[in-house]
């Protein structure tokens, strides 16, 4: 059980201010479609001084997982995709995690991730033995491989010629299980100085490259060290690797899928919920969906779901949020249109700051009211990633602590204690978005493009009024159409209207005009920290810019943003 600390109301507002101060200055790095959610509910958190969330204990599970230790690589994450892509579990945790905790996740084989450190710095971070003492298979990937190398007996030193980039991988052990399936000679991405110039005892070289004699090697007991990355796309038949390291050598039985997923669910929240109530918070992206519906599969009624409406939604968002849940999947939602209350805080304000602070702290306001009208309610349900979990556990960076007091937290209502309950903590969010396919969400709900929390408020320049947010309800309306019917919605990280405080001269038939600027934005994008702006097809901006000039008669001009991040944001506030 959380404890809530019950400060009073000034010194609440005081905190909240700073919270908002704090989370202004990293708003920018978080990309998540639910962040709107998170983002507020995280704030009533930290405002009220509460202890990181320690995970309910759940027994220990009987999937199989592949653990992934991370010693720094770029790439461990990726690699921790990869395994999953094979429909193996995989949990990615910090290089010197004791057994304890990893003997709970039922360990089928490690693999070591690369990192920027080289075996013979001082404080080199090294595996500890349960690796080897567990007698599983083991993968070290570029530092791993050396890591383990040093760790065994072998010799390793800085490469004389150094291998970055591509290169083809030599297989001179055709019959080791770890290359069914592949070439004799194929296409590897390297990228590491260091170099084994004498094996451990007991290994062998598996493979070779132009200047690496020991580009692979292992040894009878299911040890294995790559020079290469297999997990990046570089690397074409990475997978395969994978695959045969997973599935043949150590054994996993690839059925963790997303049916399988969603009944281990069902199963642990049903257990963790018992006779108690939830509560949820909608915001339409896909993040709070999957959470609540998976938690209505489990427990049905008594979920509680609250939809805010902060008036500074896309046009027909509210409808849509209700009739998916309420209507279609009949579950219990509590929908407050709190338009009015929203739009006259905002009344005069234009820094685009003082926006966000003004929108969180009526959200939690209201969630906050809302929820107490509920009664006694047990849990907060929330759609955390795996992302983030990942984010406020690494032992790699100091900046984690901060990432997690904005990430992986929940909200809680005043004078009210709620457990934290987040059905999606393990999950990538492409698995999120598998999940709610087989939960039977529809898919332009599965597949929505990222929608800021603030909503159209950081999209209208300037003060938010009734009037503008009609206009740029209108513009948003037109540019979706036509990216959807252009069939690129699904290909750009986010596409979407910016309606400015610009206005300028125009012609329309015999008339001058004198109407608003609007900007229109599309970006592609990994993971929302960098941004290319998209080459969207002439004749489709063409077809954009006669669409909301005709179509909408106070705009008069548009312009095409071909700005990338960074130097600019996503967002034009
Ligand atoms: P920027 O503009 O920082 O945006 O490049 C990165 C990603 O974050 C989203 N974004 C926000 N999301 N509250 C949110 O919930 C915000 O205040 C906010 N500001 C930006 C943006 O849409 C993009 O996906």
């Amino acid at each position: 059980m959380i404890i809530v600390q019950d400060n009073d109301k000034l010194n609440v507002f005081t905190t909240i201010e700073s919270a908002m101060k704090k989370k202004s200055e990293s708003h920018r790095i978080a990309a998540s479609d639910d962040i709107e959610v998170s983002t507020y509910l995280e704030l009533a958190k930290e405002l009220r001084g509460e202890q990181p969330v320690v995970e309910p204990k759940l027994p220990p599970s009987e999937r199989e997982t592949i653990v992934v230790l991370d010693f720094g690589s770029q790439y461990s994450m990726l690699i921790t995709r990869r395994v999953r892509e094979c429909n193996v579990y995989c949990e990615l945790v910090p290089h010197d995690t004791p057994w304890e905790k990893i003997a709970s996740l039922n360990p089928r084989g490690f693999i070591l991730s690369g990192g920027p450190a080289s075996v013979y710095d001082s404080g080199a971070p090294l595996p500890l033995h349960y690796i080897y003492e567990s007698r599983l298979p083991v993968m070290g990937i570029c530092y791993g491989m050396f890591a383990i190398a040093y760790d065994l007996g072998g010799q390793v030193a800085r490469g004389t010629k150094r291998e970055y980039g591509h290169t083809i991988l030599h297989i001179s052990a055709e019959d080791c299980p770890l290359f069914a399936g592949l070439p004799s000679s194929l296409p590897v991405w390297m990228s590491h100085g260091d170099q084994i110039m004498e094996l451990p005892p007991g290994f062998k070289a598996l493979a070779y490259t132009e200047n690496s004699p020991f580009a692979v090697i292992g040894n009878d007991g299911g040890i294995y060290g790559l020079q290469f990355h297999p997990e990046v796309v570089h690397t074409a038949q990475g997978k395969t690797i994978f695959q045969n390291f997973v599935l043949k050598i150590c054994g996993c039985q690839g059925n963790w899928t997303p049916a399988n997923f969603i009944t281990e669910s069902v199963d642990k929240i049903k257990e963790q919920v018992g006779g108690g109530r939830v509560v949820c918070a909608l915001s339409g992206g896909v993040d709070s969906a999957v959470t609540a519906t998976l938690i209505d599969r489990a427990i049905g009624n008594k979920l509680t779901c609250i939809f805010i409406n902060n008036g500074l939604l896309r046009r027909d968002e509210p409808e849509r949020v209700l009739r998916t849940f309420k209507r279609n999947l009949k579950m219990d939602v509590v929908y407050i249109d709190a338009t009015d209350r929203f739009l006259e805080r905002l009344k005069g304000v234009s820094d685009p700051e003082k926006k966000r602070h003004l929108i969180g702290n009526e959200f939690i306001q209201i969630f906050e009211e809302e929820a107490a009208k509920l009664g006694k309610i047990d849990f907060l349900a929330q759609g955390t990633l795996y992302p983030d979990v990942i984010e406020s556990t690494s032992s790699e960076t100091k900046a984690a602590v901060k990432i997690k007091s904005h990430h992986n937290v929940g909200g809680l209502p005043a004078k009210m204690n709620f457990t934290l309950i987040e059905p999606l903590r393990y999950l990538f969010k492409d698995e999120v978005r598998q999940v709610g396919l087989a939960l039977g969400l529809p898919e332009d709900m599965i597949w929505r493009q990222p929608f800021p929390g603030p909503g159209l408020a950081i999209r209208i320049i300037g003060e938010v009024t009734r009037e503008k947010l009609e206009i740029l309800r209108a513009a948003d309306w037109i540019l979706m159409n036509e990216i959807k019917n252009a069939k690129l919605y699904r290909q750009l990280w986010q596409s979407f209207a910016v309606l400015t405080d610009v206005r300028s001269v125009g012609v329309m038939g015999d008339y001058r005009t004198y109407g608003y600027l609007v900007a229109v934005r599309a970006i592609t994008s990994e993971d929302a920290m960098t941004a290319d702006w998209a080459r969207l097809p002439h004749d489709l901006l063409a077809r954009i810019s006669d669409r909301l000039v005709n179509e909408i008669p106070s705009v008069n001009r548009v312009v095409y943003d071909v700005t990338s991040k960074p130097p600019a944001t996503i967002e034009w506030e």
